[in-house]
């Protein structure tokens, strides 16, 4: 279904201090994009073509993208990348994965196929130095992968190095306080779609009554029921959080679901680093 309410694209900026930040990457730039959900419903060619064109004009270091790139049947990345082609960054584009681009088990060769090929390098429980060997970026499988084992990757970055994680569900943020994660960046929820005018999402408001009633009802109440399937921390479901020594972006996303968005628009994230 497409959504009846919609948003115009928002640009957020972002200043975020990073541990041992070496001098030379001080003020990086890196443009953020998620959750783009190109089916021929949730996401416009406008909206998208507006997306690409202000990620451009942000002249990124880096441009990463956080997943959910289509909804269920993997074939519009076909097109998807043709859109996604003219995106342009000093040091490369990197992508991780989302729940939506493991649907069928085609799913994950296809998306990572196509993103390849306009040289978009896909991150699967992998790092790359795109900004040399003083600041890594970290790919995750996605959180309901079976795949996703933080541990096996984290253990080969020397402790000194900050890193980038991109990692599609930020309910990973709560398992990746046991290993330093400077600044994860995620999407997923799409903001939770509608907001309160202070951002608190909706789905966050349903909390007192999803304690409130046992929890061998909650199957009986959709609202309850689907909310609960998408994250179990709605606290995370936009901008910046800190944990402990960690800290967190999730991006609203551009996609949308039926019945749309309200006071929760589709998101470009570009966040400047600086030194700590
Ligand atoms: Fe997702």
């Amino acid at each position: 279904m497409y959504p009846i309410f919609l948003e115009p694209l928002c640009l957020e900026r972002v200043t975020v201090q990073i541990a041992d930040l070496p001098p030379s990457l001080q003020g990086t730039k890196v443009v953020q994009l998620s959750d783009l959900h190109y089916d021929g419903q949730r996401l416009s060619e406008r909206l998208l073509a507006e997306a690409v064109e202000v990620c451009n004009q942000e002249e990124p270091d880096l441009i990463v993208l956080t997943g959910d790139y289509v909804t269920d049947d993997p074939e519009p990345m076909r097109d998807l990348v043709l859109r996604l082609k003219p995106l342009q960054a000093r040091a490369g584009i990197f992508a991780s994965l989302g729940n939506h681009d493991l649907y069928f088990r085609r799913s994950r060769q296809i998306v990572t196929e196509a993103l390849t090929g306009i040289g978009i390098e896909v991150l699967w429980n992998a790092i790359a130095y795109p900004l040399g060997p003083d600041l890594a970026v970290v790919g995750l499988a996605d959180f309901w992968s079976r795949e996703f084992h933080p541990g096996p990757v984290f253990a080969q970055i020397p402790p000194q190095i900050p890193r980038l994680i991109l990692s599609h569900n930020p309910d990973t943020a709560e398992t990746l306080q046991q290993w330093r994660a400077d600044l994860q960046l995620s999407g997923h929820t799409h903001g939770g779609q509608i907001s309160l005018p202070d951002g608190t999402p909706f789905p966050q408001l349903l909390e007192p009554l999803r304690q409130a009633t046992p929890k061998s009802m909650h199957r009986y109440i959709p609202l309850l029921r689907e909310c609960a399937k998408v994250v179990k921390h709605w606290e995370w479901a936009r901008g910046y959080h800190r944990l402990g020594d960690n800290q967190l972006y999730i991006n609203r996303g551009l996609g949308t679901y039926f019945p749309g968005r309200i006071g929760c628009p589709p998101e470009v994230t570009a966040v400047t680093l600086i030194r700590a």
